[in-house]
């Protein structure tokens, strides 16, 4: 196996040669933050998508939701991301490396709160210079510390010299809150109850890294469970212990998860556990767990000028309800799902590449392959028994490939991470003594009747 520090280096590689990530405009030279996904990321994207949602929807009371990317900008002054800012940055005059000026000031002691405008942070780093130094030439010379707005713009709707810029939204989560009375109004769902919405987010993130990591366009899979006060810290518990055993369904090594408790609470948080994944460059926040109190509600309650209270039956009193959150990206999930999944080792004396996806993760389910391409007798038993499989399985999840030796075209589907390879030759046509299916991750081959075929790669798939 690599060095972990060259396992990302290979599986980017791996995911282009394959077709599950490119660069983002590759061939105008790239776009910085930006990923285009191939067939078999699309795949992947659907399969983590797919099981949240489910996992979602296997509660009752909660509702999906689709909002729109583009929201008035007064949807942003209320969260408060207008006056916050992504990652600010400071030259070093010196070697020119650029630094990230919170944290030059973490190293000394100092927290940068993410409210601070460029100024403020610009006054916190001159009053500090003389004990701020460059982490790789160890000198004191910054230039000015530029902190830009998370969120991006753009000029959709900007028909006046004076019309603002509009912003794309850089969380799902807002759409939920100002939807949330929608959902109540339509009588269907009442307190205690949840919305659960799926979609792209945008943000300026200055340096965008590790690959699927930290992107500026990136997916995200938000719940908000809107909830009485008295019931929040239990119910808060209840879905911190389900996020974390839904990562067993996606096949996910549980060693390699852990809990994280914010120290530094943003003021209105009641409480926040991060789940953390060991990847190939350090133990990160995969997904956040926040009970955030009654603050997004209260703040688009003053902003908008629209009640949002609910009443509470058993003190006859109006409240605003608690919101707990759940939030996880679909990239980082993915990379996730990569990290775990990839592997080199060795069958039959030769190296090869594996992706051991989990089977309900996998891009591709199963292979069918005819031993020999120059026979059309093989040919058109395995072309009988791929139509039958897509059937089953959908087609974009079924390959069928008859395509050099049998021997390339496994080391093909290892690399995709393809469970199951059928195999027809001979002995299924003259002799009726079924197919062979090779398992992925141990090259063992098994005959399997052609009746029983789809039942036994249901259960290897179920399992
Ligand atoms: N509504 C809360 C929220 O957006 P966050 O910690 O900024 O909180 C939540 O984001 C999740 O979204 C993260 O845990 C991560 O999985 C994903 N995420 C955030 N920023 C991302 C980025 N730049 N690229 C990829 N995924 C990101």
């Amino acid at each position: 196996m690599n060095k972990k520090s060259d396992v990302l280096d290979s599986i980017v590689a791996l995911c282009k040669r394959r077709g599950f990530v490119f660069a983002g405009s590759e061939i105008y030279g790239g776009f910085a933050g930006t990923y285009d996904f191939g067939p078999y990321g699309v795949e992947l994207r659907r399969n983590v998508v797919d099981t949240w949602t489910s996992t979602m929807k296997d509660h009752e009371n909660i509702a999906l939701l689709d909002s729109s990317i583009f929201t008035a900008s007064r949807v942003w002054e209320a969260s408060g991301h207008t006056t916050g800012f992504s990652d600010p940055l400071v030259v070093c005059n010196s070697c020119h490396s650029k630094q990230r000026a919170d944290h030059l000031l973490e190293a000394i002691g100092i927290k940068a709160d993410e409210k601070m405008t460029e100024t403020q942070i610009n006054e916190i780093f001159d009053a500090n210079r003389e004990r701020l130094k460059c982490p790789v030439c160890g000198e004191k010379k910054f230039g000015l510390v530029r902190a830009k707005n998370l969120l991006a713009t753009s000029t959709l709707g900007k028909f006046e010299e004076d019309d603002q810029d509009v912003y794309l939204r850089g969380e799902t989560a807002q759409g939920i809150y100002i939807n949330y009375k929608n959902i109540l109004d339509t009588g269907f769902y009442s307190i205690p109850f949840g919305i659960a919405q799926v979609g792209k987010a945008f943000r300026n993130e200055i340096s965008p890294r590790q690959f699927l990591f930290r992107k500026r366009e990136f997916e995200q899979m938000e719940m908000q469970y809107f909830i009485h006060p008295r019931e929040a810290l239990r119910v808060y518990e209840e879905w911190r212990t389900e996020r974390m055993a839904y990562y067993q369904k996606l096949g996910v090594n549980k060693d390699k998860l852990h809990w994280k408790r914010h120290d530094n609470l943003v003021f209105y948080a009641k409480d926040a556990w991060d789940i953390q994944y060991e990847f190939p460059f350090g133990t990160e926040e995969l997904e956040g767990i926040h009970y955030r109190g009654d603050y997004d509600l209260t703040q688009h309650q003053k902003f908008s000028g629209v009640d949002l209270s609910a009443y509470d039956e058993e003190t006859k009193t109006k409240y605003i309800p608690h919101v707990i959150e759940t939030s996880v990206g679909v990239d980082r999930t993915m990379l996730m799902l990569l990290c775990e999944a990839y592997h080199e080792d060795e069958m039959n004396g030769e190296k090869r590449i594996v992706l051991r996806f989990a089977p309900n993760m996998a891009p591709v389910k199963v292979a069918v392959f005819p031993l020999l391409r120059n026979k059309p007798e093989l040919i058109n038993k395995a072309r009988e028994i791929y139509m039958s499989l897509r059937k089953v399985y959908g087609s974009s999840k079924v390959k069928f490939d008859d395509n050099g030796n049998i021997g390339k075209r496994y080391r093909r589907q290892d690399e995709i991470g393809t469970p199951f390879c059928v195999t027809i030759d001979f002995e299924t046509i003259e002799e009726g003594k079924g197919v062979t299916i090779r398992d992925r991750d141990s090259g063992q081959q098994e005959r399997v009747s052609e009746a029983d075929l789809i039942d036994f790669l249901q259960r290897k798939i179920e399992s």
